[in-house]
């Protein structure tokens, strides 16, 4: 791809709005220019598109597509559930770029606006969260899993009494916590059926590997590792990989943990059918109740039944 531009998705983009970008749309490796800055987008256009359709913009531009984003987030007019689809979708292009660029040094760096932008939105929208958990997406990518487990995690956090930069830590790590599965093989990731014991124990490793890939930049909070190193603890001191105690895992590690698993329960794999929201939190209250923080599960309860 043309570092000179970035994608976004369609589903960032309301109609009738004059954009102060231009679009440009990939047409046989060509950049090819679809609107020019100032002018709208037609419903009728947008409708031919697919939500996940991607437009490029100038790189010169990134400004005004952020401003111009957070600008229609503050518009009262727009409802809270087409503000919660804006904030979701212009955030995927970013979760993408953790797992597709080989440097995740300016991810870091841009997911600290990005979460800033989730803590205000639910702060200023009361029904905010409601709209964000709803369009989770249900299926398992590592990017999307990353952003539903965010949103999972602030849900949870705020619940449980975080400061809005404590919030801020817990999403970023939440959105980093699996970051290490992009030194895990691809067909380890993508296999459809369950691993071997081979595959496995180098899927085991990702927690590791996201603690080295962390380590490599300056700024990275020990929250921030502590959520990608110690998510797969368990609170019954068998988890991986250092089999940490309960009272000795991070607290956002201990929420990660939670909302990763809520988050794998929930959604399509190939191989297994997704739970709904109150079999997996049933499953989760008994089965396997005592791997978790027992005061989290229950807010986790109040969380997805408050919707
Ligand atoms: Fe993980
Ligand atoms: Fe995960």
């Amino acid at each position: 791809m043309d570092s000179r531009y970035f994608n976004i998705r369609v589903g960032s983009l309301l109609p009738d709005r004059p954009l102060p970008f231009d679009l440009f749309v990939v047409i046989q490796n060509r950049y090819v220019h679809y609107l020019r800055a100032g002018n709208t987008l037609s419903p009728e256009k947008i409708a031919k598109l697919n939500q996940s359709d991607r437009f490029f913009i100038p790189q010169s531009q990134r400004q005004n597509f952020k401003d111009f984003i957070y600008g229609q987030l503050a518009l009262e007019e727009v409802p809270a559930e087409i503000k919660a689809q804006i904030l979701r979708e212009s955030s995927l292009a970013l979760v993408e770029e953790i797992y597709e660029n080989p440097d995740v040094g300016k991810a870091l760096a841009d997911s600290k606006e990005l979460i800033h932008g989730f803590v205000k939105f639910m702060e200023q929208e009361p029904e905010g969260m409601g709209h964000l958990i709803s369009l989770s997406s249900h299926d398992f990518y590592t990017y999307n899993h990353s952003l539903d487990v965010g949103v999972y995690a602030l849900g949870l956090g705020r619940l449980a009494g975080y400061s809005e930069v404590e919030l801020e830590e817990l999403g970023r790590g939440a959105l980093f916590h699996d970051v290490g599965k992009k030194w895990v093989d691809v067909d380890i990731i993508c296999k459809k059926g369950a691993l071997d014991d081979v595959e496995w124990a180098q899927m085991k490793n990702h927690p590791e590997y996201g603690l080295q890939i962390l380590n490599e930049y300056e700024d990275v909070s020990e929250a921030i590792k502590a959520c990608c190193y110690e998510h797969h603890e368990s609170f019954l001191g068998n988890g991986y990989p250092q089999e940490l105690p309960g009272e000795e895992i991070h607290p956002m590690a201990r929420i990660i943990a939670i909302t990763d698993t809520y988050d794998a329960l929930t959604t399509q794999r190939s191989y297994n059918k997704p739970m709904t929201p109150k079999d997996a939190i049933d499953f989760m209250t008994t089965k396997l109740k005592d791997r978790y923080d027992p005061d989290l599960l229950k807010i986790l309860r109040e969380v997805m039944f408050a919707l």
